[in-house]
């Protein structure tokens, strides 16, 4: 695992989206992951002003999404399917062909998760998963003690992660669905690259035991050290609890 300190959130962003764009070059029907939330943001903003400026050609990549919630009605803005066609499908000027996520509308959720495990298969597996890091050190929807061996599924949300969304759903927790459906971590690990961007004081601490403490369901993010090639990205603040 390497960890690399940026000043800020704006320089993490470049600096993967940087890495996003090159390996585009080099493979232009590249597949990459995106999770959603505030942390990626500067992310999606630095690769679509590369596209907007012709650095980088982006119309053959894939855009997959790791995680959905479960039961939001279809075309909801706050679903993670809105928020990425919003944030990330449409400012790289792609189209919703290049795009594929979970179905959280689906009427059997066990279905819609085997469903999308296959897709990703077929499509030949993920080149680099972008990830946040919840305050609890959840990545995807994998919230403390999931099996690090786990497939794409439903899962409950803690009443903490609950808490930290609700600023998506005018700050009312009871609007926040209890249920998603979220890559595993198996299913993560085996992405080819995995990249964890993490900003703010208040991730300090999942960080420093992601990076710095034992591998442990506890902390799912930990499960980055078994990766032979995971990149964690952190600002000043964020890295602000590592030895
Ligand atoms: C969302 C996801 C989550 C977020 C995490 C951090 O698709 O995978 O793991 O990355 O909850 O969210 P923010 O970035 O909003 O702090």
């Amino acid at each position: 695992m390497e960890v690399v300190i940026v000043p800020d959130a704006r320089a993490g962003g470049e600096l993967i989206a940087e890495a996003m764009a090159s390996l585009v070059c080099r493979k232009p029907g590249a597949l990459l992951g995106v999770a959603t939330g505030s942390t990626p943001l500067p992310v999606y903003e630095a690769l679509s002003a590369k596209v907007r400026s012709g650095a980088v050609d982006m119309s053959r990549a894939r855009i997959y999404q790791l995680d959905e919630y479960v039961g939001l009605p279809a075309g909801h803005p706050e679903s993670y399917r809105s928020t990425v066609l919003r944030e990330v499908v449409e400012p790289l000027g792609l189209t919703e062909d290049s795009f594929f996520g979970p179905d959280g509308t689906a009427e059997d959720v066990q279905a819609a998760c085997e469903a999308y495990d296959r897709a990703l298969a077929e499509a030949g597996g993920v080149d680099l998963q972008l990830l946040g890091i919840g305050t609890d050190g959840h990545i995807g929807f994998n919230e403390p003690c999931s099996s690090l061996a786990s497939r794409t599924r439903i899962k409950t949300l803690t009443e903490q992660t609950r808490v930290d969304n609700a600023r998506f759903f005018d700050n009312d927790i009871e609007q926040v669905p209890h249920h998603v459906i979220t890559q595993g971590i198996g299913t993560i690990l085996e992405a080819r690259h995995l990249v964890l961007l993490a900003t703010g004081e208040a991730k300090a601490d999942a960080v420093a035991h992601s990076v710095e403490g034992p591998v442990s369901a506890f902390v799912p993010a930990s499960a980055l050290q078994l990766h032979p090639h995971a990149t964690v990205v952190v600002d000043e603040a964020a890295a602000s609890k590592l030895k």
